[in-house]
């Protein structure tokens, strides 16, 4: 199997990332959804697994991430862990889990670490979910921020475009990186801005800083589905597709269906 390298077998933790960050070593992040692919994932040598909230478009087909519930994602997260040996797993917080108040951040937070038995949660925004985020911290539970194009706000936004593309947004971002890293915050995504931005944000903030769509960055990420080429309809710039699985897959399927219809398969060796 072609290039891929893992350095430390141990089990990755919040401590870990630091040390890399200040190592000058990258961290690799990618989404999974399931345990087949969790596997896969894991033993490929990947740092930080996110079972992110585009659950929510990847698995389920939605338009959004704001459809995902707690109870989807604990489901998503507690089969992505029992996958899982080395890699840090963080489930997303979905949309409306922690938004109202800090008691019920909490109170969500919390219910998610019981019950999917992950290492660390996500969540975005900055300056306005602040106590929410310190009161999980708080509790002893790691969390990552999630600042730029922060999905859950999409419609607020009203575009996917790249974000703190201005003066006032970019500053805003920047304060919201350092509120998040002084918080307490192990690591914090930034989705895409422009790439001077986050090499600023990872020069100023001394926690690990996980691109996607940014640039170069102390780490990346991307959705997996999108890296191994199942989504034929996403194609932004920032994505480097690493394999094209949707053909792989077609093809595959199609010669099944040739066969089974042919009388092909099963042949005398694939009976009892
Ligand atoms: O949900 C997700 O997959 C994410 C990544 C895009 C960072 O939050």
């Amino acid at each position: 199997m072609a290039g891929y390298l893992v350095e430390d077998q141990r089990k990755v933790t919040t401590s870990r990332l630091m040390e890399m960050k200040q190592q000058g070593k990258k961290i690799a992040m990618l989404t999974a959804y399931d345990y087949t692919m969790a596997q896969i994932v894991d033993g490929a040598g990947v740092d930080v697994i996110l079972v992110g909230d585009s659950a929510s478009n990847v698995m389920a087909g939605n338009m959004t991430t704001l459809p995902i519930t707690v109870d989807q994602m604990i489901y998503h997260a507690k089969s992505v862990v029992r996958g899982v040996k080395r890699a840090l797993v963080v489930c997303d917080m979905p949309f409306g889990s922690y938004q109202v108040n800090a008691s019920e951040g909490i109170t969500n937070a919390v219910r998610i670490m019981k019950e999917a038995h992950c290492d660390a949660l996500k969540l975005e925004g900055g300056e306005e979910i602040i106590d929410t985020v310190r009161t999980i911290l708080a509790a002893g539970i790691p969390v990552c921020g999630h600042l730029g194009l922060t999905p859950q706000s999409i419609n607020k936004f009203g575009t996917y475009a790249v974000r703190a593309k201005e003066e006032a947004e970019a500053e805003k971002l920047v304060r919201d990186a350092h509120l998040l890293a002084e918080a307490g915050c192990f690591a914090i995504v930034l989705e895409k801005i422009p790439a001077a931005l986050t090499e600023r944000v990872c020069r100023e903030v001394h926690v690990p800083i996980i691109g996607i769509g940014g640039g170069p960055a102390d780490g990346q990420v991307l959705v997996l589905h999108d890296m191994l080429g199942m989504n034929k309809g996403f194609s932004p710039k920032f994505l480097r597709r690493y394999a094209d699985l949707h053909t792989v897959m077609t093809d595959a399927i199609g010669m099944y269906v040739t066969d089974v219809k042919s009388g092909d398969f099963p042949n005398a060796d694939e009976r009892y």
